[in-house]
């Protein structure tokens, strides 16, 4: 990273923004523990800015930017608030801890946006820009503002809101394409405007950031960068507010990929982006397209006879990237039960992934079961397995011990379970359904008793063939607000052979995050509770 926290002629500053825009997709709601943990893996990617949250709009926010000011101290940590004191004050608190914080702050630009939604006039818009900056100095020096909705803005007045905010004491305008609107060649005049018609611009960096609605996210911040902005806003897997956001591993792929055209260099460690892309799919329930670029499943996958040809007599026929330079697994690595500790190890750790001895001892009785059923394990079944044996950053209050499904065409399929529950007490209970899946949730709601509703069930096998490891995906709503908003959603996750025990573990999953938001929302409550 740039240890000055400014860009540079030929640097860009990588704005991560997962845990603030990303975090807003539906469902992806983490928990403060959750949100740490990926701001680790950021810091660890080389990102330069970890947008940590907006601090006014919960409790869990607040917490987790102040969380990660206290423990992050390889990047500035930003936090964002509407252009009024009272947001900015609990960003300030929030952000105490921080060496390097940041407040990001800022309003509509774009007529719309002034009208129907601020219910102001520009020349007023304007004022309450200046003085939300002005405010925002009094506790940090670096304030960035966003000009929202300056895709659809009128330029004049784009660029007479950024003279009068840098004025102000703006060290970054961030100028966002906040629906998606525009096309490249627009957004690079856009900028290239900025930097021709605002005279005091070289005293701030500009920053891009932009929204995927057309599906131009990507080429969009590029063009930015191409026409003079040296900050991108981005999020991992692209994951955010309706289509999403410019996605961190295609603009950094794209910039070093192509250097030859672009000039330009980024801090990220490369070799990193595909396990922070797994971390944050796992934790957010937000599973990858498989022809997702750089991180999807397919993204180095040949299967065309005329590519495999090429591919093998000269890897560089068909790949631009070499999938190891992004962390991706090569999945001709296999595995079976004689490999041993030794070799598990050996591969766990080329994969980038650092597990204690109690972790390592669960992955590998957990890999010799699947060994059992599957003779060859490859990355992706190593993969589902880590997931769901380790990265769990909440407290499991029931965890799944035994289950057992009848059902056929002629028969009521029915689920017996038994899970262990807090204190190490056991609970056998059972039901019958519309389907086994259905059963299944029956028992366990008879064991959990948590009311909920199911809103999203999802199958994939993770690797190929009848004895692959499938992978189910939840997403479960709360019947009431854990902490004052709305219902919150939690997603969860189960990997097996077996797609009933995998259902089952992922139910239990969700319902375990669902009983430890409430639990860590009743903590914040707490008075007596720091
Ligand atoms: O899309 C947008 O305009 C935003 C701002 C809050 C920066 O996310
Ligand atoms: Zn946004």
């Amino acid at each position: 990273m740039n240890t000055t926290g400014m860009s540079t002629q030929n640097t860009v500053m990588v704005f991560d923004t997962t845990l603030r825009d990303g975090e807003q997709s539906p469902g992806a709601a983490l928990s403060v523990d959750e949100k740490l943990e990926l701001a680790r893996a950021l810091e660890g990617l080389g990102v330069d800015i970890i947008e940590a949250g907006f601090p006014i709009s919960s409790p869990g926010d607040f917490q987790a930017v102040k969380r990660i000011s206290q423990e992050i101290r390889g990047c500035i940590v930003c936090g964002l608030t509407r252009a009024n004191r009272g947001d900015i004050d609990a960003a300030a608190e929030a952000l105490e801890e921080a060496p390097r914080p940041r407040i990001h702050t800022g309003l509509g630009v774009s007529d719309v946006h002034i009208r129907h939604k601020l219910h102001t006039t520009r020349d007023e818009a304007l004022e309450r820009g200046v003085n939300a900056v002005k405010y925002a100095k009094k506790f940090v020096e670096d304030v960035q503002y966003f000009t929202e909705d300056a895709g659809r803005a009128d330029p004049a007045y784009l660029h007479r809101v950024l003279q009068a905010v840098i004025a102000a004491g703006a060290t970054v305008v961030n100028i966002p394409d906040t629906t998606g609107y525009t096309t490249p060649e627009e957004f690079g005049a856009l900028i290239r405007g900025v930097c021709e018609n605002v005279p005091n611009i070289h005293r701030a960096t500009i920053s891009v950031h932009c929204h995927n609605d057309l599906g131009m996210a990507t080429a969009n911040t590029l063009a930015g960068v191409v026409n003079g902005a040296r900050q991108v806003e981005v999020t991992v897997n692209g994951i955010g507010e309706r289509a999403g956001n410019s996605s961190l591993e295609e603009v950094v792929m794209a910039l070093g990929t192509r250097r030859d055209f672009f000039g330009l260099e980024t801090g990220i460690s490369v070799r990193r982006l595909y396990p922070v892309s797994r971390l944050v799919s796992q934790l957010t329930g937000i599973t990858v397209q498989p022809n997702k670029a750089i991180v999807g499943a397919n993204a180095f996958a040949h299967s065309s006879g005329i590519h495999q040809d090429g591919v093998l007599k000269e890897r560089t026929t068909y790949e631009i990237i070499n999938p190891r330079d992004v962390g991706a697994p090569d999945s001709a690595i296999i595995l079976s039960a004689r490999s041993g500790r030794h070799g598990l190890r050996h591969r766990l750790a080329e994969l980038g992934y650092a597990l204690d001895e109690a972790q390592f001892e669960k992955v590998y009785q957990r890999f010799l079961e699947v060994a059992d059923k599957k003779k060859a394990v490859d990355t992706r079944d190593l993969e589902a397995i880590v997931e769901d044996e380790v990265q769990v950053f909440f407290e499991e209050t029931f965890q799944l011990e035994h289950i057992q499904v009848s059902c056929g065409n002629r028969s009521i399929p029915t689920a017996t379970v038994r899970i262990q529950g807090p204190d190490g007490q056991t609970f056998c209970d059972a039901d019958h359904g519309s389907g086994p899946v259905d059963a299944v949730y029956r028992a366990i709601n008879r064991v959990i008793g948590e009311e909920n509703e199911l809103i999203e069930f999802s199958v994939e096998a993770v690797t190929e063939g009848i004895d692959a490891v499938g992978r189910v995906t939840i997403r479960i709503q709360a019947n009431e607000p854990v902490d004052g908003g709305e219902r919150p959603v939690f997603s969860g996750h189960g990997a097996d052979t077996d797609i009933m025990v995998a259902s089952a573990k992922a139910y239990i999953f969700a319902l375990n995050r669902l009983i430890a938001a409430r639990r860590e929302a009743q903590m914040s409550r707490s008075p007596d509770c720091g």
